[in-house]
């Protein structure tokens, strides 16, 4: 069937720098962070159109603990945007683990108002504007290409990567939200993450180093959280950095053959959640 359903990815986000740069008269935190969105893990969204008053979500996969009522981000998406006389119904299928750092959610958000916009022919401005108003990692996941993030993650300036970047993405588990991290970063005074110097060469133009302001206020207050970086950089020989608020690690790799035998490696010695992915380097329309 074509037409009245669009089947979409929704793919992960990952941040390859995070700065905090302080807090706002709103209480959120003006940040700075290199943005992008990776292959895997990626959800999959099936949108179809529906009689007016009809707004219904299933949902498939891992994270089914997610809410399946009014409040799941991806039913609100498309409530901020449905014509008066539409409906829809949403098919999630969850791959991106929850309170993983990634943007799962606001992915599943973006895929929905993308699907509503070309369902019912709705204006691009119309669905950047909802994007904003449902979460500050709404709009970058709507973007879809790489950006730098800036004030509540709204400001976004797209930048190009010299080349590709794969990436293994870990995920314990244990899930984070993300308001106590960010409460914990103003207890802690805002503390500075620490600075991993090996740069991939895809965004060695963009930053001169990789950098997580969150992870030493998600390490402060998830028990296990350091202790999981531990193991997972003994197994990697390298730095492993914090994804967004957490709870996912993500290290660069060489290449796709490297991503799949560490990602393998992760699963099996840690049996945890891993994906090789990489980062997807155009924006979406
Ligand atoms: O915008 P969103 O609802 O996704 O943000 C979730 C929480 O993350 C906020 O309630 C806030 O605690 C924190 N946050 C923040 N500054 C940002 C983004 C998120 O403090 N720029």
């Amino acid at each position: 069937m074509s037409g009245d359903r669009i089947r979409l990815d929704a793919p992960a986000k990952l941040t390859l720098t995070l700065r905090v740069l302080g807090t706002r008269p709103d209480g959120y935190h003006d940040l700075e962070a290199l943005t992008v969105m990776i292959s895997a893990p990626a959800d999959t969204v099936v949108v179809t159109a529906a009689p007016a008053g009809v707004l219904d979500l299933t949902v498939r996969g891992v994270g089914t603990d997610i809410p399946r009522d009014a409040t799941n981000l991806a039913v609100r998406a498309a409530r901020a945007v449905l014509p008066p006389d539409a409906g829809v119904t949403i098919d999630l299928e969850k791959i991106v683990p929850a309170g993983a750092g990634l943007g799962g959610g606001s992915a599943d958000a973006a895929a929905v108002l993308r699907a509503v916009r070309d369902l019912y022919g709705l204006a691009a401005a119309d669905i950047e504007r909802a994007a904003v108003d449902l979460g500050s990692d709404v709009p970058v996941c709507l973007h879809g290409g790489p950006v730098m993030m800036r004030g509540r993650g709204e400001r976004l300036e797209p930048v190009a990567l010299a080349d590709d970047l794969h990436v293994v993405v870990a995920t314990p588990a244990f899930a984070i939200a993300t308001p106590p991290v960010f409460a914990a970063w103003d207890r802690l005074g805002g503390p500075a993450g620490r600075r991993v110097a090996a740069v991939p060469d895809a965004v060695a133009h963009l930053v001169d180093g990789l950098v997580n302001d969150l992870e030493p206020a998600a390490e402060a207050i998830a028990p296990g959280l350091g202790a999981f970086r531990s193991r997972l950089e003994a197994i990697a020989g390298q730095a492993a950095l914090l994804a967004g608020s957490g709870s996912s690690y993500w290290i660069p790799v060489t290449d796709a053959v490297a991503a799949n035998a560490l990602a393998a490696r992760v699963r099996n010695e840690l049996a945890v959640a891993a994906f090789a992915g990489h980062a997807l380097r155009s924006a979406v329309a």
